[in-house]
């Protein structure tokens, strides 16, 4: 039998990846983080295409595309994104990259690059995805789709507890401002703005655990 194919959509901080990678684990199924491949092409930006004014330079990072190779790879049960033969997983969590990262996602040269290689790995199932236009856009005819929410405050707090974790150091007001800031750039984006599918299923985990969370996301599939 197919496995299944299922998209994990919402907004900045909601657990959308590490629910995902859980689930993953749970179904044997491959997860993909896309917001990591907006992460990188962004971090690639910062560091091969600024001009003198300090800003990124689009039109350098348009021609710059095909130098850029991105891939997952599993590292003692964690997902870790290569950019050419480099682990950038650390790298791609700065506040420099979460600050630039939805001025160059909503780039349709940068979109347009991105998406087949989403589209490919879902091709054959047993994909669980997670981004922003996964339901709408990559995989419109995912077999389940879910969309998470949760309150600005308790986003704020579990990105906080996720930079203290990986060593990067930050102030909550940034936290916040950074969430709120590219929630309105990729809410209001033309080419695949965050939205929820109107077939999705809609999950605010504002006062859920992540285990609450995953149960309810795995009753879902069970009773469809
Ligand atoms: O998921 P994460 O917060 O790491 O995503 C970083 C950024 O990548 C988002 O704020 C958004 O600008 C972009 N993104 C996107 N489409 C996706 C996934 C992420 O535009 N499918």
């Amino acid at each position: 039998m197919k496995k299944p194919v299922i998209a994990i959509d919402g907004y900045s901080s909601t657990g959308k990846s590490s629910i995902s990678k859980i689930i993953a684990d749970k179904l044997g199924l491959i997860h993909m983080d896309t917001g990591a491949l907006y992460r990188g092409v962004t971090w690639y930006a910062l560091q091969h295409c600024v001009s003198q004014n300090g800003q990124i330079d689009l039109n350098l990072l348009f021609s710059s595309l095909d130098k850029i190779n991105l891939e997952f790879k599993t590292h003692e049960g964690t997902l870790v994104l290569y950019m050419n033969h480099t682990d950038i997983s650390k790298e791609i969590r700065t506040n420099q990259v979460s600050e630039n990262v939805s001025l160059v996602a909503k780039q349709k040269e940068v979109r347009d690059f991105l998406l087949l290689s989403q589209r490919t790995l879902a091709e054959k199932g047993g994909v669980i995805m997670d981004g922003r236009d996964i339901g709408t856009v990559v995989l419109p005819n995912a077999d389940y789709k879910f969309f998470l929410t949760a309150s600005i405050d308790e986003r704020t707090n579990r990105r906080f507890l996720e930079l203290k974790g990986l060593g990067i150091e930050a102030d909550k007001d940034q936290v916040k401002h950074n969430l709120v800031e590219r929630d309105k750039i990729d809410s209001e984006r033309e080419i695949a703005p965050l939205k929820q599918a109107e077939d999705a299923i809609v999950i605010d985990n504002s006062e859920l655990t992540k285990e609450e969370t995953i149960e309810l996301i795995l009753s879902h599939i069970q009773k469809i």
